[in-house]
């Protein structure tokens, strides 16, 4: 998707984020420098380094990294590194994020037939209820006498708002992407269905316009076919009948939110990776967290980060590469002898990332 020219060599911005996020970025650096000895990576300082050296946490020299880079890869952020998240999707424009849900055996899935699970969470990245906007609900007495409103706001308690702000243009090309990518899958044997999940029955100015934009999008592709529920069915059916869905395009919130049901439905967020895409720019990122509670134990599963690092191999151009990470990790989940705990193995994050190189060799050039 938005293939450019990339730099030679190829640049990647690494930042790892925060809590237990650069336990996974280490070894995933690692793996992808030797896959592919082509890269640059480079590392600029953020956080608590960058200020005690900068004096701030997110300094001009990590920002002009990031720009000079053909991507990012990103871990996560837990909080200080928020501003560099923020940074990557508004300052960047990377205006869609793709979350692949597919589930390999040895997953530790909690459904029945989890092998029916394999479709894209396409998601706004850029509008909705991002970035926050809130203020004093006393703010709104300006509206609420001349607003259409179905109810006006009761300006004259103490409370809060927050405002949802979707743009025609954002949504149109999340719809595109989402055609898109459908079309992709279908060239390689999925049906080319685009489901829209959404609250048109209540918010009908916002999701109302994205579900009319999303059928009109996909209606210009005559091979794709279209569905949609409301978002509160659509979460069931995630659930109950994952294998009738391809491509799920949803706004930032939903995106955000049913994008850790689903990560649940294949056996957690360990496993979940994602990629986020403009015009101009792209950097991946684990659609999990910075997980707190793992920090320093040598725990965390690696799974969702390496194979975020293949999704950017992938629009880099190392395709074959990509796949030689995805092939050693099936094969270290289909042995299932050494697993991380969240999949309900004894494994450290160490000793997996070894296994998986061990199947790198084994899966060949
Ligand atoms: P989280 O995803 O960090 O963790 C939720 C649960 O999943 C925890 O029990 C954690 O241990 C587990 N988990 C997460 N990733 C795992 C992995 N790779 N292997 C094994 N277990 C894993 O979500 P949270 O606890 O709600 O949030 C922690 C922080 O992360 C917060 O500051 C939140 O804002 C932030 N966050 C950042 C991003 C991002 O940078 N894109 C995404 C989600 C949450
Ligand atoms: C995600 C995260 C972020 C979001 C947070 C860290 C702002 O949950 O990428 O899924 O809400 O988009
Ligand atoms: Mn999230």
């Amino acid at each position: 998707m938005n293939r450019r020219h990339f730099q030679s060599p190829p640049t990647v911005c690494v930042i790892a984020g925060d809590d237990a996020a650069p336990e996974v970025m280490r070894p995933t650096v690692g793996m992808l420098s030797e896959l592919v000895p082509a890269l640059r990576f480079v590392t600029p300082l953020y956080g608590r380094e960058a200020q005690q050296r900068y004096g701030e946490t997110f300094p001009a020299e990590a920002r002009a990294a990031i720009d000079s880079a053909d991507c990012t890869l990103f871990g996560a952020s837990g909080g200080p590194s928020r501003p560099i998240l923020w940074y990557l999707r508004w300052g960047k424009e990377t205006y869609v994020n793709i979350r692949p849900v597919r589930w390999y055996p040895g997953y530790r899935s909690p459904m029945l037939n989890p092998e029916r699970i394999d479709y894209v969470i396409v998601r706004d990245n850029l509008e909705g209820m991002y970035p926050p906007r809130e203020g004093d609900v006393a703010e709104l007495s300006a509206l609420s006498s001349s607003s259409s409103w179905w109810q006006a706001p009761p300006v004259d308690k103490v409370g809060a708002y927050a405002v949802r702000v979707s743009t025609d243009e954002q949504m149109r090309r999340v719809a595109e992407a989402a055609c898109e990518l459908a079309l992709q899958r279908q060239a390689a044997g999925y049906p080319g269905r685009v489901t829209l999940g959404a609250k048109y029955s209540i918010q009908p100015r916002t999701d109302g316009r994205f579900r009319t934009l999303v059928k009109e999008a996909v209606s210009e592709h005559p091979g794709l076919t279209y569905q949609e529920f409301l978002i509160d069915d659509l979460a069931r059916r995630m659930v109950a009948v994952p294998e009738t869905l391809d491509v799920v395009v949803l706004n930032n919130e939903h995106g955000d939110i049913l994008a850790d049901v689903a990560s649940g439905t294949i056996g957690g967020l360990g496993l979940s990776p994602s990629a986020c895409y403009g015009e101009n720019y792209a950097y991946f990122e684990p659609v999990h967290g910075s997980a707190p509670d793992l920090v320093g134990k040598d725990a965390i599963n690696p799974t969702a980060m390496l194979l975020s690092g293949a999704m950017m191999l992938d629009y880099l151009g190392y395709g074959e590469q990509a796949r030689r990470i995805e092939r050693a990790l099936v094969q270290v989940y289909e042995d299932g002898t050494i697993l991380t705990s969240d999949q309900g193995g004894s494994a450290s994050t160490t000793a997996f990332v070894e296994a998986v190189k061990r199947q790198l060799v084994v899966v060949g050039a």
